[in-house]
C-alpha cells in the first residue's frame, strides 16, 4: 500500500475515533438532560464508531499497513435539545460520507483495487449511517415537545 493512502487511512482511523468521542459527549448530555435511552442508543454509536477504527486498522495489519492510533481533538459539548443533537449528529454524518469519498478517489488514484473495494464497504455503511439518523430527526420532530419521552424510550431499546 502506497505511504499516501496508508497516511489517508490513518486519517480515517482518527476521524472515528473522533466521532466515537462525539457521540459519547452527546450521550453524556442526553444523560445529565434525563433521557437515558437516548444516552444508551448514543452510547452504542459511539462504540460502533470506534469498531469502524478498528476494522480499518485490521485491514491495514493484512495489508502490512501500519495503524495508528493518534492525537483526537475535542469534541463539541452542550446541546440546545435531544432534536438538535441528533440533527448535529446527522450533518457530522453526512460530513464522514464525504471523507469516504475522497479516500476512494485517492485509492482509485493509487490503483489500489483491494483498498477501493474495502472502502465499499463504508460507502454502504454511510447510507446506512445518513438514513438512520435522518430517520430519528425526522420522527423526534414530528413527536415534538410531547413526545419526546415515547422517543426516549423508543430509542432506549436498542440492542447493538
Ligand atoms: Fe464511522
Ligand atoms: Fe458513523
Amino acid at each position: 500500500m502506497t505511504e499516501n493512502l496508508q497516511k489517508a487511512l490513518n486519517g480515517q482511523i482518527t476521524a472515528e475515533l473522533w466521532s466515537a468521542n462525539l457521540y459519547l459527549s452527546m450521550s453524556f448530555y442526553l444523560e445529565k438532560e434525563g433521557f437515558s435511552g437516548m444516552a444508551r442508543w448514543m452510547r452504542k454509536q459511539s462504540a460502533e464508531e470506534t469498531g469502524h477504527a478498528c476494522a480499518i486498522a485490521e485491514y491495514m495489519a493484512k495489508r502490512e499497513a501500519e495503524a495508528k492510533v493518534d492525537k483526537v481533538d475535542v469534541v463539541p459539548q452542550g446541546w440546545g435539545s435531544p432534536t438538535e443533537v441528533f440533527e448535529h449528529a446527522l450533518e457530522h454524518e453526512r460530513h464522514v460520507s464525504r471523507l469516504i469519498d475522497e479516500l476512494v478517489h485517492l485509492a482509485s488514484e493509487e490503483k489500489d483495487n483491494a483498498t477501493r473495494d474495502f472502502l465499499w464497504g463504508f460507502v454502504r455503511e454511510q447510507v446506512e449511517e445518513e438514513a438512520n439518523f435522518l430517520n430519528i430527526v425526522n420522527l423526534m420532530k414530528k413527536a415534538g415537545e410531547s413526545g419526546i419521552l415515547f422517543m426516549d424510550a423508543k430509542l432506549g431499546e436498542r440492542q447493538s
